[in-house]
């Protein structure tokens, strides 16, 4: 990286003031804040800057949660992950859901990293005597400790492989990709796994928004396909859902 690539810490938002320029704006941004909102308001404003005090209002909007945890010892084994903010942990419950109550045992994980999906499938699966299958091209040592300190091992076989090279004949209820996020690779995922999924089954992907070229495949794959409803969600990353009509 050439010198005058490295971004200088005063054109970060929350950098040392530049002089008059940052400075304005962040009294701007106060003065802005305390007529509708009040002098603390003011004081954040000013402290953090107008795009991080607009990144704070937004969340305390949008996810109050974050900004006031909650009491982790009452809750249970799901519930204390869907309050652990992740990249996936807003469509947890969907994952978890969409297992048990389908019902849907035979599950397929591709792509396990450090286990987030993986244990909201486990817990479903274990409510319905079902298993999942997780592959990954790495060997995932976090997300194997967790499942094994969750005691949901007995529900769990992990495969160590890349998805495409692995040979694969067996019915799935619930097929849910969440790998390299490219294009080519999630149509083949798609051509190679999809067929395996019986009717009623459902096919779950997550990124689709933060990876546009996986929401991309999902579109070409299922055009046209009458018997798959397809619905979106934007949040958290994006999380699509492709429903096979029983
Ligand atoms: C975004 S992470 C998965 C996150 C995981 N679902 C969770 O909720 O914690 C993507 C994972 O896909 C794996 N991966 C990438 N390409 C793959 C391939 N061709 N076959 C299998 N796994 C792959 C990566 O090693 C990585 O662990």
């Amino acid at each position: 990286m050439s010198a005058s690539s490295v971004p200088h810490p005063v054109d970060t938002p929350m950098g040392p003031l530049p002089g008059g320029l940052r400075l304005g704006a962040r009294i701007r941004a106060a003065l802005d804040a305390v007529g509708p909102s009040g002098l603390r308001a003011a004081i954040q404003a000013f402290l953090l800057g107008p795009e991080h005090f607009r990144a704070f209002r937004l969340l305390a909007k949008v996810e109050p949660m974050l900004l006031f945890p909650q009491d982790r010892a009452s809750l249970s084994d799901l519930d204390r992950m869907l309050v652990e903010p992740g990249d996936i942990y807003a469509h947890l419950p969907t994952l978890f859901r969409l297992t048990r109550d389908g019902p849907r045992p035979r599950v397929l994980e591709l792509g396990t990293r450090s286990g987030d999906s993986t244990l909201a499938l486990l817990l479903a699966a274990k409510a319905i005597g079902g298993r999942v299958t997780s592959v990954d091209i790495e060997p995932c040592p976090e997300a194997t400790a967790r499942v094994k300190a969750a005691g949901l091992a007995p529900h769990w076989t992990f495969l160590l492989s890349d998805d495409l090279g692995l040979p694969w004949r067996d019915p799935i209820d619930h097929l849910f990709i969440d790998t390299s996020h490219r294009y080519e690779h999630t149509l083949e995922e798609l051509r190679k796994f999809e067929p395996f999924v019986v009717p009623g089954g459902v096919i779950t992907l997550h990124d689709t928004t933060s990876h546009p070229e996986v929401w991309r495949a999902v579109e070409s794959y299922f055009r046209g396909r009458s018997d798959i409803e397809v619905y979106r969600y934007f949040h958290n990353n994006g999380f699509t859902v492709a429903e096979k009509r029983g």
